[in-house]
Order: structure tokens, then C-alpha cells, then sequence
């Protein structure tokens, strides 16, 4: 792959069409999005038949969006990145398929990238509205996403030692059925964060699950407790038939919830970042568009004097940006496909 340029970079894994030109890792051109929730808000959540065909109908004038805002031309264009995965695999085979021939019609090496990965490096992108500073190796990385929720440790570049994971639901699914059990619409992360700020009392007190000494996390016993008490509350069970919990109510549960998972999130942090030695800490994934989990690890970071990078939250959620700064790691590293590049819906991260 030539230096310098520009990463034409592909997204489709999920419920988000995405392309962005970025140069050298860091400078977004442009990273337009084009966003499924408000389709599968109906249906209460992604139906990925439709997510696919969603992907297929928006792909190309996203492209021209791309093209307009980045104001730029395939001769500025080094290479061309795309989600290998993991992600839904009618969606990733549209990404997959656009990018191979893009590459192949304008003669431009194909990158594949994974998704997680493109998550950690959105911590490269730099801020038009604000001085970003670059990670330092080593780092500690929390990646939490509507599939995924893991801790990874970086040494260097492209290097990946996974710390710890989920042992059952992600952090964002949980978020996601609690708001559905709490009655708030699709997709429930940003709703949970929304009326939590709302709650009077804080006297709702959910479990930890701290795992004994391991990184690991688990978020089911929690999102039972919730269900149980959301129930109960709620008159399930009692022969009279239900009744909705008042709103106040609803925003005292969702902030006890949201307590719960922040406290884990940020506690086993914090002690994996002390136990590897970090120079630095990421945070990533869509739940870090959450506010109470973006302040709290900052705080609990710089009561430790470690430096934590957590991109703004429109970088946090799927965008093409962080595939195009992915992307150019693994150009310059010589990751490169052919165009027998397929989708790997489980496509892996990181190993113990
Ligand atoms: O990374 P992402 O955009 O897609 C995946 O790769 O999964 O993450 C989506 C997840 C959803 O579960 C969504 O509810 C959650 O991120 N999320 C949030 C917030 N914004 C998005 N969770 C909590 N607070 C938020 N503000
Ligand atoms: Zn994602």
C-alpha cells in the first residue's frame, strides 16, 4: 500500500451504512452515516434480513455523500477498508462485496478490518472541537458494544491480549432489554441514559457481578434481578393483572441499573489497567457514548494519573471513521485481501 492518502473505508456489520475517507489513521475527511434505528425502532429490534437489504439501498448514496463532504477523488485514495467482521452476514457481504469492487474497478488494495479493532482505534481519530491526545503503549482497552464486551491489553500496534470478557450477555445488550422491560423504545442504551438523569432517588440497589479476582463480566444475574423487580412492581403475578411503573419510577430503576453496570465496568478497569501497568486507558464501543460511564472512568482515571482516551460519542457508535483508522494500521503492516475476501460473522478480536 502507497504512504500517506486517503482510507476509503466501508461499514455495514450491523444496523449503521457507513463510508469515510481519513488520512493517515487520524484525520476524518469525511464519515458519513447513514442510520437503520428509526426502521428497526418498529419492530423492536434488528431484523437482519432487513438490515441487508437497508445496507444494499443506502450503500450507494452514502458513497456520494463520502464523496461530496471529503472532497476528494479516487486519486487520493491509497487503499480501500472494509468490516470483515464480526456482525450480522448479510449485512457484512454488502460492505464486503461494495469494497471488493470498488478495489478492483480502481485498481486499490483491499484491507480487510475487524470491527472491534475499529472500534479501539476510533481512539486515533483526532476532534475538530477538541485536543485529543494519542494512546501510549502499553494500554488497557474496554470495548463495550451491543455484542461485545471485553478488556484487551495493547503492547504495541495490532496487538492484542485479551484480559477479559463476557461470560454471557455484552454490556449494551444488557442495556438494550432492560429498556425494552422498562418499556422504553429501541434501542435502550441511549433511552436508560436519558431517563436516568431524570431520577429523583437513588435507592435501587442492583447486583454486582464481580467474578472473584477475573476480568470477566457478567450482566445476565443482573438483567434477571431487573426483570424480578420490574415485575413484582408492576403487579405480575398477583391475579389483578399488570400495570405500568409510574415514570419517576422508571428513572429510579434505570439509574440503578446503569449504576451497576458502570460500577463493574469501571472498577474492573481501573484494576486492569494497574495490574498490566498501563501508560494509558481506551474506552470504545457504543455503550461509551453513555455520559455516567465516560465521566466516572474519567475520574476514577485521573484519581490513578492514567491518561484515558474516549473518542466523542458520534465515534463511540458504528462509523466508517474508525474502520478507515483500523484500516490504515493494517494497510502499512501488509494486511492486505484478495477478492476471495468473505464475511466471518464471529470473526475474533483477541486471545488470552
Ligand atoms: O458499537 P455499537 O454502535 O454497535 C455494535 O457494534 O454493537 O453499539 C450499540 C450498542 C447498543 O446496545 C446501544 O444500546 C448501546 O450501544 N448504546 C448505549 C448508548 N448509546 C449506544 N448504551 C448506553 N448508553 C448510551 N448512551
Ligand atoms: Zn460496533
Amino acid at each position: 500500500m502507497k504512504q500517506g492518502g486517503l482510507i476509503l473505508a466501508v461499514e455495514t456489520s450491523c444496523d449503521e451504512t457507513s463510508i469515510a475517507l481519513v488520512e493517515d489513521g487520524r484525520r476524518i475527511h469525511s464519515n458519513v452515516i447513514a442510520s437503520q434505528v428509526a426502521m428497526h425502532a418498529a419492530a423492536g429490534g434488528i431484523v437482519p434480513e432487513v438490515a441487508a437489504r437497508a445496507h444494499l439501498r443506502w450503500i450507494v448514496p452514502v458513497l456520494d455523500e463520502a464523496w461530496a463532504t471529503g472532497g476528494a477523488s479516487w486519486d487520493d485514495v491509497a487503499a480501500v477498508a472494509v468490516t470483515q467482521g464480526p456482525g450480522l452476514a448479510g449485512s457484512l457481504l454488502v460492505g464486503i462485496n461494495f469494497a471488493k469492487t470498488l478495489a478492483y474497478v480502481h485498481g486499490k488494495p483491499l484491507v480487510p478490518v475487524n470491527h472491534l479493532e475499529g472500534h479501539l482505534y476510533a481512539a486515533w481519530l483526532e476532534d475538530d472541537a477538541r485536543e485529543v491526545a494519542e494512546p501510549i503503549f502499553p494500554l488497557v482497552a474496554l470495548i463495550v458494544s451491543g455484542g461485545h464486551t471485553f478488556l484487551v491489553e495493547m503492547r504495541d500496534h495490532l496487538q492484542y491480549r485479551l484480559l477479559g470478557e463476557t461470560v454471557d450477555d455484552a454490556a449494551g445488550e444488557a442495556f438494550d432489554k432492560v429498556g425494552r422491560l422498562l418499556g422504553l423504545p429501541y434501542p435502550g442504551g441511549p433511552e436508560i441514559m436519558r431517563v436516568a438523569a431524570g431520577a429523583t432517588g437513588h435507592d435501587v440497589i442492583f447486583p454486582r457481578a464481580w467474578l472473584g479476582d477475573s476480568f470477566d463480566f457478567s450482566f445476565s444475574g443482573l438483567k434477571t434481578a431487573a426483570r424480578r423487580t420490574i415485575a413484582s412492581e408492576s403487579g405480575e403475578g398477583n391475579g389483578h393483572g399488570t400495570v405500568p411503573l409510574p415514570s419517576d419510577r422508571v428513572a429510579e430503576l434505570a439509574s440503578g441499573f446503569q449504576e451497576s453496570v458502570v460500577d463493574v465496568l469501571v472498577t474492573k478497569t481501573l484494576r486492569a489497567a494497574r495490574a498490566t501497568g498501563a501508560r494509558s486507558i481506551v474506552l470504545g464501543g457504543g455503550v461509551a457514548a453513555n455520559r455516567v460511564l465516560r465521566d466516572r472512568l474519567a475520574d476514577a482515571a485521573r484519581g490513578a494519573g492514567i491518561p484515558l482516551i474516549v473518542p466523542k460519542p458520534g465515534l463511540c457508535t458504528d462509523n466508517g471513521a474508525m474502520v478507515g483508522a483500523a484500516g490504515a494500521r493494517r494497510g502499512q503492516a501488509g494486511v492486505l485481501a484478495g477478492l476471495d475476501l468473505d464475511a466471518r460473522p464471529s470473526m475474533p478480536l483477541a486471545h488470552r
